[in-house]
Parts: C-alpha cells; structure tokens; sequence
C-alpha cells in the first residue's frame, strides 16, 4: 500500500485539506510534516465545515490515525482548543492523534516576537498569520528550542526556558519598548502542558516506519504551499518551513525510498494571502468579483485573499521541486461563469526576454509582465459533474492545457466544497490516487 505526499504548488489555501480529507476514507494515516497553526484546512461534510490548523486532515474519518511530525512547531494552547473542538463534535481525538517528542513548542514570546517584528518592518512587512512561527523556527535552528521531550526534564526545561526569556526580556524591552515577561508564570503554564501532551507523544519516526512496513497507507499532508517554502519560495515572502515535498522525509524521519508519489494541489487560478510577489495578480475589480465567488477569505486569519489567473511559470516550479506524479486541481467550479479566460505561460522581464522559470531577484519577479494565453470560458455550471465526460468540452480544453503545459496529469478535478464535489479522472498515469478516490467516493457515500 502505498505513501502519498500531498502538497500545495502555490501559495498555500490551494484545497489540500478537502484533498486529504478525501483520500482519507481510503488511508490508515495521516501525518503533518512541517507548519504549525499558521495552516488552516477547511473540510466541509453534508455543508458543515470544520477548520483545522494544526491536526491532520485525517481526523474526520473515525478509525485514521493522525500524527504530527517532528517538523512541526506545536502551539499547545492552540491544539487543546482544536481538539476541544472536534470533541464537541463527538470526533474521538485521544488514541488517534500522536505527536512526535522531537517536535518544537511555539512558546508565548514566539507569537509576541512574531507580531512586534512584522509590525515594524511597516512596507517591507511579510504579513505574517502571527502565530509565532518564524520565531520557533529560528529558536529551533539556533539551538534554544524548546521540544516536546523536554517537558519530561524538569529541571533542566526550567534551566532552559529561563534562559531563553532572559533573552527575548532584553530583545522586547529594549527593541520594541514592550514589558517584560514573566518566566515563572511561562515555566508553571507550560510544565501544565506536559500533563495534557503526554498521552500523545510517541516516537513518530518509528510509528511511520512501522505502518509502511506492515502494509499501511500513508498520506503525508503538507501546509502552505511550494511559493511559501523557505528555500524554493519567494523569499523572503515565505514562511519559515519547508512545504516542499522533500521535507516530509526530514519533518517525520522516513527515508526518501519510501514514498510513492506526489499529488500537487492547485487551484484553477491562483491566491496568495499576505504580502509578496504575485506576478498574475488581477486589477482590484475582477480581485474582489473573484473573491466573492469563490469565497476567498483566509481560513486561519480571516484576511481577503489575493486573486489572480493560472500560473504556469509558478505550477512548473512545484512540479520541478517536488517531483510531483499528479494533479489535483480544485476550485474549477469558481471559473464557471467568467468569459474569457487566461493562462500564464511566461513572464515578459525585458524588451526582448521571456523567462519561463521563476526568477529568484525580488526585482524581477515584482516587475515581471505575465505572457498570457487566452481561452474562452464554459460559462456552464460544474458542482454537479463526478466524472471528466460531464464537464463542459471547454473546461475539459482548459484542464487539457494545464496539463500539457505542466506536462503531470491531473487525477481530482474539484468542483465545490463539499467532500463529495470532486471529479476523479481515469488517466492510467496516476495510479493509485484515482483508485483511491474511487473507494473513498464509496466510503464517503457509504456514511
Ligand atoms: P488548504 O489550506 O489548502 O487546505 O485550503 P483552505 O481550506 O485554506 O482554502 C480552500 C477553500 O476552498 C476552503 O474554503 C475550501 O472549503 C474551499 N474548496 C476546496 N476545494 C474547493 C472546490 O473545488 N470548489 C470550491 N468552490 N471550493 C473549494
Ligand atoms: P495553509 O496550510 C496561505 C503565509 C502568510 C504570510 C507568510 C508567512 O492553510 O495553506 P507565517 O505565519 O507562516 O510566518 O506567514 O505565509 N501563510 C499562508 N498562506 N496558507 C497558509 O497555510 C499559510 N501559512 C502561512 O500569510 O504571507
Ligand atoms: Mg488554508
């Protein structure tokens, strides 16, 4: 049974939560590899949508077993409110979720730090979801994290955390002008943590492991989006993981040999929330005409979403860094009434040059003209259609080109919110994922 990564080609908020959602009816795990409550995943069931920041996708489908790798940086705060919310809505959370020891926790000065810098960059700010994540990341690298495992050594978190607020003391004094922090109260509300955190943990390196060797499907479920990864993103408008594919080897402890494939999610346009580049970007009017038809509103901060037309130059780039095997391209139904349609297939950096790969100066990328490709659109409705022979001829044409022009298939066509929204495409060439859907449309129908 195979491994699955799923991940976002774009700039996050691409669908992979209804994606994972839907390929979990016919999965034993799902596991988060990196990002932490800046991620938001809407699920809808039968029009009831449930948004998850930091639990896997999976938790919707009684009986998956949902894991939080050593990638991901942990707001306990904000995992106990998550799972308060789900068990009100009778979903079983303990036995089913673990979390690796070696994860990171987002500690209160992450979040503050994370606000009081982006705020001060003032125009050069990267809009940040300020959930402390940049911050816990940098803790992690420099080597003054705090990790799960250690809320098991007293004596020396207590050691290490006061050391830490001694230093984010001085930085929020004497940098932002903000009072001091107060280490006991930190050092007392985390060392409560480890009481509510401690049924979870396991060893999620071996966990994972396990499940590939006994047979298991395993789908690893990326956050954000290829554009937001610290390395191939648009840096410095990133945020501070690796969404990007590879890392979900690194952010669960798996080798590479053990994965199957890769489905890249991504909308048949394009957002971004936040500030940065965004070359296809459309003019404030058909920005906000777009925005309401396809509801696009940040599910973790509420913030509007940028819109834009399909981008080739940005959907190669996720195929080339993540390898990607397939397409699952969500939101078509959103296009259904526009008339003419564009598609991006080169960026206009000069008189006389075209480049067709993202360009890594800031410069370029925020001056690039997009060379667009023009397709009249269906002007049909879609939500109803399951498979490729119902969608309208001149939606199949454009599904068709971006295909072509991404040269990956396209396995899931979504067409709507809801779970069962999707059109699953029979092409030979994406395996697993379209048998997959196949069942899991069973299942899901089957509840
Ligand atoms: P994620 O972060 O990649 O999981 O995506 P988000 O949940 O942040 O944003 C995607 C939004 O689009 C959510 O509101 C979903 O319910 C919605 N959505 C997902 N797929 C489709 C689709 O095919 N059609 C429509 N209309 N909405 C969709
Ligand atoms: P999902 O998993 C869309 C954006 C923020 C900001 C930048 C850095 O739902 O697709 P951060 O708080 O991570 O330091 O912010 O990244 N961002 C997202 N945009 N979807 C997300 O997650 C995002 N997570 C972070 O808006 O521009
Ligand atoms: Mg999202």
């Amino acid at each position: 049974m195979p491994t699955w990564i799923i991940v976002g080609a774009q700039w996050g908020d691409e669908g992979k939560g209804k994606i994972v959602d839907m390929l979990s009816a016919s999965a034993d795990m799902v596991v988060r590899y990196q990002g932490g409550a800046n991620a938001g995943h809407t699920v809808v069931i039968k029009g009831e949508q449930t948004i998850l920041h930091q639990i896997p996708s999976g938790i919707l489908h009684p009986g998956v077993v949902c894991v939080l790798g050593n990638g991901v940086v942990i707001d306990p705060k904000a995992l106990q409110e998550e799972i308060r919310m789900l068990e009100e809505k009778g979903i079983e959370v303990e036995g089913r979720l673990f979390i690796s020891q070696n994860a990171h926790l987002i500690m209160p000065y992450h979040k503050m730090l994370d606000q009081l810098r982006d705020k001060s960059l003032g125009d050069m700010k990267i809009d940040t979801t300020g959930r402390g994540i940049g911050p816990a990341y940098v803790d992690k690298v420099a080597r003054c994290g705090i990790r799960i495992v250690d809320l098991l050594e007293r004596d020396l978190l207590k050691q290490k955390l006061l050391r830490n607020i001694e230093e984010k003391n001085a930085v929020l004094q004497r940098i932002y002008g903000e009072p001091e922090l107060d280490a006991e109260a930190i050092v007392n509300e985390y060392m409560a943590f480890d009481k509510m955190i401690d049924r979870y943990i396991r060893d999620v390196s071996v966990l994972v492991n396990n499940a590939i060797d006994e047979g298991k499907t395993v789908l690893m479920e990326g956050a954000q989006g290829t554009h937001l990864d610290v390395d191939h993103g648009t840096y410095p408008y990133v945020t501070s993981s690796n969404p990007t594919a590879a890392n979900a080897c690194i952010g669960t402890g798996i080798g590479p040999t053990r994965i199957d494939g890769v489905l890249g999610v991504v909308k048949a346009y394009t957002t971004r929330v936040g500030a940065g580049p965004f070359p296809t970007e459309f003019d404030e009017d058909f920005g906000s005409r777009l925005r309401e038809l396809g509801a696009e509103y940040g599910a973790t901060t509420g913030r509007p979403r940028r819109c834009g037309w399909f981008d080739v130059v940005v959907a190669n780039h996720a195929v080339r860094v993540n390898g990607l095997t397939a397409w699952a391209v969500t939101k078509l139904d959103v296009l259904d009434t526009i008339e003419e349609l564009k598609i991006c297939v080169g960026y206009k950096v000069g008189p006389d040059r075209i480049k067709k790969s993202m360009p890594s100066e800031q410069g370029i990328l925020l001056q690039a003209e997009p060379v667009y490709e023009s397709m009249s659109g269906w002007q049909e409705f879609t939500s109803h259609c399951r498979s490729w022979e119902e969608l309208p001829r001149k939606a199949q044409a454009y599904l068709d080109r971006i295909a072509q022009l991404t040269g990956t298939p396209i396995a899931l066509v979504g067409v709507g919110s809801g779970r069962e929204e999707m059109v699953i495409v029979r092409d030979d060439r994406v395996g697993w994922i379209a048998e997959a859907a196949a069942a899991s449309r069973k299942n899901n129908l089957g509840e």
